[in-house]
């Protein structure tokens, strides 16, 4: 019933802020600093504007696409996000069972509450996203354990040399971990939906949460006095240590976190087998050029040598389209399928699934295309009137 007033993935936002704690509800929802990173994320989808065809028969559509060498239902995933235990029950597990039962994909992040072994093993799930650790032994030791649990897949953030100024995350409460305090009790008691729903089921079946399969933070319960060990020992990683784990991990490897077309070259030479253009959702530096901004320019460099994926406020079947059509190969969605689980568990994420695809089906209808290998810039206006 919650549901039925869910009526686009925005609407999840509005009901996760009612739902979640002001420090959970902060940590899923923040941008760094001035939050200019997202603003010019959300105004680049409107650089440039359709142009539909008329009168093209649309009786049979498929949204079906392939991708390093998989078939999925949909041009659009689940991109990796941290602790999403704690704010919806078992909120991993969750996304990778929807996104399994929809035959989409779902990355497991590196700051996971849950083992990567047991997502693996009860879903399928076989990408996995790391931070890697500071040293050559630490890194061979994560990318054994990748192996061994089943991962097929390796997604590599590279924009995250150091973590994020915590400004925002203060202001709202957030801390990692979380430290206990009467303010977190309060907040805690006033949405007694999450603290029974989310929490303390949690704390009853399976104990405090720990990070689970980050290297620098593993073992670190989610809700401790001390803080979590820091990202200094990371610094110093570049191009050799990417390098590196090409030489050591057999499946296929993607880069997150590519803006630069150099970088994306850059990232091809060093054997990588896809690419996310990404800005980290507006999380990391402030005021950074848009993902969609820089597509074109990506998708240039690589010269269909590896696929390019992108990330960063997608909200609308409309927009996922519009990187479609400006030469990206899939898309990933992050927040809104966090807020899903969170405001109603699978129930949740499979309707914001089911959402984004209704749209997505709708809009080719409306464009005037059957398959989305049919999408192109010929589809599309630069706003000033020129061609895309
Ligand atoms: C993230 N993101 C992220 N990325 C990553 O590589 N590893 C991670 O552990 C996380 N954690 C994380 C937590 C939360 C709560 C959010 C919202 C995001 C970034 C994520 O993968 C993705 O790049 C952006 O979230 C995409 O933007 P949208 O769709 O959320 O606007």
């Amino acid at each position: 019933r919650r549901l039925e007033r869910i009526l686009s993935l925005d609407d999840f936002e509005r009901a996760a802020r009612r739902h979640l704690p002001r420090p959970l509800f902060g940590y899923v929802a923040s941008v760094a600093e001035e939050g200019e990173t997202a603003r010019a994320g959300r105004e680049a989808f409107n650089e440039v504007h359709w142009l539909p065809r008329a009168l093209v028969n649309v009786s049979s559509i498929s949204t079906e696409v392939e991708l390093l060498g998989q078939r999925f239902s949909q041009p659009f995933g689940i991109a990796p996000m941290g602790i999403s235990a704690l704010t919806a029950y078992r909120g991993d597990m969750v996304l990778a069972e929807q996104a399994q039962r929809a035959e989409i994909p779902m990355i497991v992040s590196a700051s996971s509450l849950i083992p990567m072994e047991e997502l693996a093993e009860a879903t399928g799930a076989d990408w996995f996203q790391a931070y890697l650790p500071g040293t050559l032994e630490g890194i061979d030791a994560l990318l054994e354990r990748v192996i061994q649990a089943g991962y097929k897949r390796l997604v590599i953030t590279v924009d995250y040399p150091v973590p994020p100024n915590p400004e925002n995350h203060r202001r709202s409460g957030f801390s990692s971990p979380l430290k206990p305090s009467a303010r977190l009790a309060w907040d805690g008691l006033t949405r007694p939906r999450w603290l029974t729903g989310t929490f303390l089921r949690t704390l009853l079946r399976h104990g405090v949460p720990h990070f689970e399969n980050n290297a620098a933070t593993r073992g670190v319960p989610v809700l401790a006095k001390h803080a979590a060990r820091d990202f200094a020992g990371r610094r110093h990683l570049d191009w050799s240590t990417l390098e590196h784990v090409r030489s050591r991990f057999p499946g296929q490897l993607v880069v997150k976190g590519i803006l630069h077309p150099d970088d994306a070259r850059r990232a091809c030479e060093a054997g990588a087998d896809g690419l996310i253009v990404s800005n980290h959702g507006g999380r990391q530096l402030d005021a950074t050029v848009a993902p969609m901004t820089m597509l074109p320019e990506v998708v240039k460099a690589v010269e269909g040598k590896v696929p390019v994926m992108i990330d960063g406020g997608f909200r609308r079947g409309g927009q996922v389209l519009k990187a479609l059509a400006l030469g990206a190969d899939f898309v990933f969605v992050g927040r809104p399928f966090n807020y899903a689980a969170s405001v109603a568990g699978g129930a949740g994420v499979a309707h914001a699934i089911r959402l984004m695809s209704e749209e997505i089906e709708r809009n080719m209808a409306l464009l005037g295309v059957t398959a989305i290998d049919q999408l192109g810039p010929h589809l599309l206006r630069r706003r000033e009137g020129g061609t895309a």
